[in-house]
């Protein structure tokens, strides 16, 4: 074959998809828990809007996007996120005349053309929950809280909680002065990267993970010295909260993540063992969103965790015995002639119909390799059916799991297997 899938995407098998119903059905359960309702959205928005939204200078807009014109010559992007395309709908359908806030919640995939490694891929898909309309910083503590909740559901041991406040239009600028002039002193000692984010995006220095940086770094001014009251009030009362509920989180002053939308509260949580990129969940609140992207001034907050991340912790911590496991059907039809196998395609669809899930045989072969077979897709029961079953319309049916095996009119055949079904 001369295909591969693209680099940085992956294949779900579907030895591997218990863990994603897990983690998805479990993230579904949590949402509704705390009164957050599902939006879906295009994967493709203008590319303005992440320009305007994401903001122009992050390596997201200028180094990972996957852009394009299409054919009436619009420049379209694969979304590399969500929430900027969850403002424009917020502000395109009017749900601000909604109830504030609005909670809503997606899941799908994002793109970024990123170097693939362990937990980082081109494509990668999120579970977004966004709460907009609201300054509140008990909605900043609600939507840490969803996080938390989903975590703990999924039975996540040894998490890192990280939480900054990285200011407000107000306060930040001041900041960013005083950062610039104590990293613009020690210019020489930076790489070259930091060097161009010196001038371009200075509070993102503090995120780099160059060894020749770390001292520079570790000495730099805080930015919780130079919040504005407003921005310092916010972020004590969200600590309240987070210390009330007993919530394991740190400070760290360098937490400042790579999307401009940011304002006040950001954070993330991390994990062991899931690669170099190993944040398995990151947000904030983005209060100057709305007015990047041509609406009023609106305030919001929410994160995005990634699905493949949590899936890589949920293997990586859950004990063997606790591992999901693959669908069991309730009976598999095996079949010896031509006749039986039409027998067999009869009651199998009765089976469905009652609701038993249900797999069969297909073409000629052996009852052996057929019980092979049932083996295999770990059906839970066999009917086998050959020329003396048809004559007295019964199938045996055999337990796979301890090898019982008694003759059953086909009348009977559901009914059976449903009591068998609520037995086992
Ligand atoms: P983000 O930190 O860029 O934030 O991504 C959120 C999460 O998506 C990460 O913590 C990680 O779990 C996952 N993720 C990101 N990139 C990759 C990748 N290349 N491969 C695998 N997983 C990845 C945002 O996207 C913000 N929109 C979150 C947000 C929502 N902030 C406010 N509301």
């Amino acid at each position: 074959m001369s295909f591969q899938s693209p680099k940085g995407t992956k294949d779900v098998l579907p030895e591997e998809q218990p863990y994603w119903e897990r983690v998805e059905t479990a993230a579904r359960r949590i949402a509704r828990l705390y009164g957050y309702e599902r939006i879906d959205l295009p994967v493709f928005e203008d590319t303005g809007l992440y320009k305007r939204g994401v903001g122009a200078g992050t390596d997201i807009v200028e180094k990972e996007m996957y852009t394009f014109e299409d054919k009436g010559g619009s420049s379209i992007t694969l979304r590399p996120e969500f929430t900027a395309g969850v403002m424009r709908a917020y502000l395109e359908n009017g749900l601000a005349s909604r109830p504030k806030p609005v909670k809503v919640w997606s899941i799908g995939p994002v793109f970024r053309y990123e170097r693939p490694q362990a937990g980082r891929f081109r494509q990668h898909t999120q579970f977004n929950v966004e709460a907009i309309g609201e300054s509140d910083p008990a909605l900043d503590f609600e939507i840490m809280s969803v996080a938390f909740h989903l975590y703990e559901e999924l039975g996540f041991r040894d998490l890192s909680f990280q939480i900054n406040s990285i200011g407000c239009p107000k306060c930040r600028p001041a900041y960013l002065e005083k950062l610039s002039g104590y990293f613009s002193s020690r210019k020489a000692d930076l790489c070259s990267d930091c060097g161009q984010r010196l001038v371009r995006n200075p509070l993102r220095l503090l995120d780099c993970k160059n060894p020749a940086c770390q001292a520079g770094i570790a000495a730099a001014p805080a930015i919780s010295d130079s919040l504005c009251g407003e921005c310092e009030s916010h972020f004590r009362t969200l600590r309240s909260f987070l210390d009330d509920r007993k919530r394991p989180v740190t400070v760290n002053h360098r937490l400042v993540r790579g999307l401009d939308y940011y304002t006040k509260t950001v954070f993330e949580v991390w994990a062991e063992g899931i690669g170099s990129q190993n944040a398995v969940c990151g947000g904030g609140r983005y209060d100057g969103l709305a007015e990047a992207i041509g609406g009023p001034a609106t305030p919001g907050v929410g994160f995005a965790s990634g699905i493949e991340r949590i899936v890589l912790t949920l293997k990586q911590q859950a004990a063997a015995d606790q591992a999901p496991s693959r669908p069991r059907p309730a009976v598999y039809f095996a079949h010896l002639g031509a006749e039986a196998g039409r027998q067999a395609v009869a009651l199998a669809a009765e089976c469905r119909a009652a609701g038993i899930e249900t797999v069969m045989g297909f073409g000629e072969r052996s009852l052996k390799a057929q019980m092979r077979e049932a083996n295999t897709r770990g059906a839970v029961r066999v009917a086998v059916i050959g020329e003396s079953e048809i004559a007295a319309r019964v199938v045996q049916l055999k337990s796979m799991e301890d090898g019982g095996q008694s003759s059953v009119p086909w009348a009977e055949l559901t009914a059976i297997l449903k009591a068998g079904e609520a037995g086992a």
